[in-house]
């Protein structure tokens, strides 16, 4: 049986929900440690430049085309033109891919979230912690089920119900959580063994200050190729997710105010993400603890909750509190858009397909749980890094699919179909598009190239 179309109930419930999709994991742990990692505010700057221009570009054209088809991404591109159905097919594998591991990082931030809960902090902020963890058998399957099953519920509920609802009362909670937190953060002061006295507002400086001081070519396109992969990730766009929330959008929305407000939210936590975290690492750990990378949200931040006293707790289950709810809203779009996809391709209910969806969410979250046992192996990408499991589905999704599908969707917009498709759409509902002469150049020229680029550095080509 083929449902009745689901749609948002109007531009706030579409725009939350679309926010709710691209501020995750992404916002709140990769954007601060590339921010510390890519000398603060230089970073900052390529990231914002970044978002107005390739962000605005490619979150216009996912969201226009949805709305344009009224399809998911699998349909979508084949009724744009139907030699480019194949682009469908591949946009499906990144949710596909991505819903693998997704899961099963909710899984990590809910364990952190009910240890903090139950427990006193000391045994999270040992160094062993995280690794034996992530390495056990048992532990992480449990948590990343309470997850999978959150998820799942929601995206069962439906669009308006279930995905919109709980995306309403998410995510202006999220902001306050975070903003209570940058602000503390600023506040705090810590004097270490040696007698240095480190400020919550010095870190400040730390992350905001641009450090042109040994700024290099080789360095520069280093933070470009940072940015650029953050922004893909941070946005949500070229996986068919913004297609599908698009096709749920009703004619009359101002797809141009919406666009934007998505952006302002994504970049907006991010920012704010990064004066929650940047300072408080700064003050209790110096700049020794930012180069952490990827472990500073598992590691890093554990050690400074810790070094707070009675109040850290308390921050601390705010913290992987909100983190869970991001996390979540971000799950729920990747399920989606898998159910989406498949009711429409199997003319199935959304119930039947969920319990389809979940087994196939389940059983690979699993493998990818053993992937740090059982399963374990390694082995070394194209662009050098040494990887297991997860971190190939990360690769694969966000390294390879995602420029290349980029690449493939200007050709598809910019030559094939033309842009003026897209520009019509976003003018559907009466208002000026006052940004359609960037679009089209964007669209036809610099994203092409840029992705090409992208696409040929990230897998070790070039
Ligand atoms: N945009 C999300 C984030 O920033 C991640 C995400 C990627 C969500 C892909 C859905 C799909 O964490």
């Amino acid at each position: 049986m083929k449902e009745k179309k689901s749609n948002f109930s109007g531009s706030i419930g579409f725009v939350l929900a679309a926010a709710g999709s691209a501020v995750g994991v992404g916002n709140i742990w990769r954007f601060p440690y590339l921010c510390a990692k890519d000398g603060g505010g230089l970073f900052l700057i390529v990231y914002l430049a970044l978002v107005l221009s390739f962000g605005f570009v490619l979150l216009t054209t996912d969201i226009a085309i949805g709305r344009h088809t009224k399809q998911n991404a699998l349909k979508a591109f084949g009724t744009l033109n139907s030699k480019w159905r194949f682009l469908g097919y591949l946009t499906f594998l990144v949710p596909a891919l991505i819903m693998t591991y997704y899961s099963v990082i909710g899984g990590w931030i809910t364990k952190y979230f009910c240890t903090y809960l139950v427990s006193d902090d000391s045994i999270l902020s040992q160094d062993s912690y995280f690794t034996s963890f992530i390495t056990s058998k048992v532990s992480p399957i449990v948590f990343m089920l309470l997850f999978l099953a959150l998820t799942a519920w929601v995206v069962y509920r439906g669009v308006e119900k279930g995905i919109e609802k709980f995306s309403r009362f998410i995510m202006p909670g999220l902001i306050l959580l975070i903003l209570g937190i940058a602000i503390f953060s600023l506040t705090l002061s810590y004097t270490d063994a040696n007698g240095t006295v480190r400020t919550g507002l010095q870190g400040l400086k730390v992350y905001l200050y641009p450090d042109f001081s040994s700024l290099t070519v080789k360095r520069f396109l280093g933070v470009l190729l940072d940015a650029m992969s953050q922004l893909f990730f941070s946005l949500s766009v070229s996986m068919g997710i913004m297609v599908t929330y698009g096709s749920y959008v009703k004619d009359d929305v101002n797809l141009n105010k919406s666009i934007n407000q998505i952006e302002i939210f994504d970049t907006g936590v991010a920012f704010l993400a990064g004066m929650m975290i940047i300072p408080a690492v700064f003050v209790f750990l110096g700049t020794d603890g930012m180069a952490s990378g990827p472990s500073l949200i598992f590691i890093s931040l554990p050690k400074v909750f810790a070094s707070m006293g009675a109040i850290g707790r308390i921050i601390a289950i705010a913290f992987f509190l909100m983190m869970g709810f991001a996390a979540l809203t971000s799950c729920v779009s990747v399920m989606e858009t898998l159910v989406a996809n498949c009711m429409e391709i199997f003319h199935k209910s959304r119930q039947k397909m969920c319990a389809v969806i979940g087994i196939y969410s389940l059983v690979t979250a699993v493998l990818i749980c053993l992937g740090y046992n059982v399963l374990y192996f390694e082995v070394k990408l194209p662009n050098g890094t040494v990887a297991q499991l997860l971190d190939i589905m990360d690769y694969i999704s966000n390294s390879f699919l995602m420029p290349f599908i980029s690449l493939l969707t200007s050709i598809l917009i910019g030559w094939v179909v033309g842009p003026k498709l897209i520009i019509d759409e976003v003018e559907r509902n009466g208002e000026h598009f006052r940004r359609a002469k960037l679009y089209c150049f964007m669209i036809r020229y610099a994203v092409p190239v840029v992705m090409l680029i992208l696409f040929l550095v990230s897998t070790g080509i070039v």
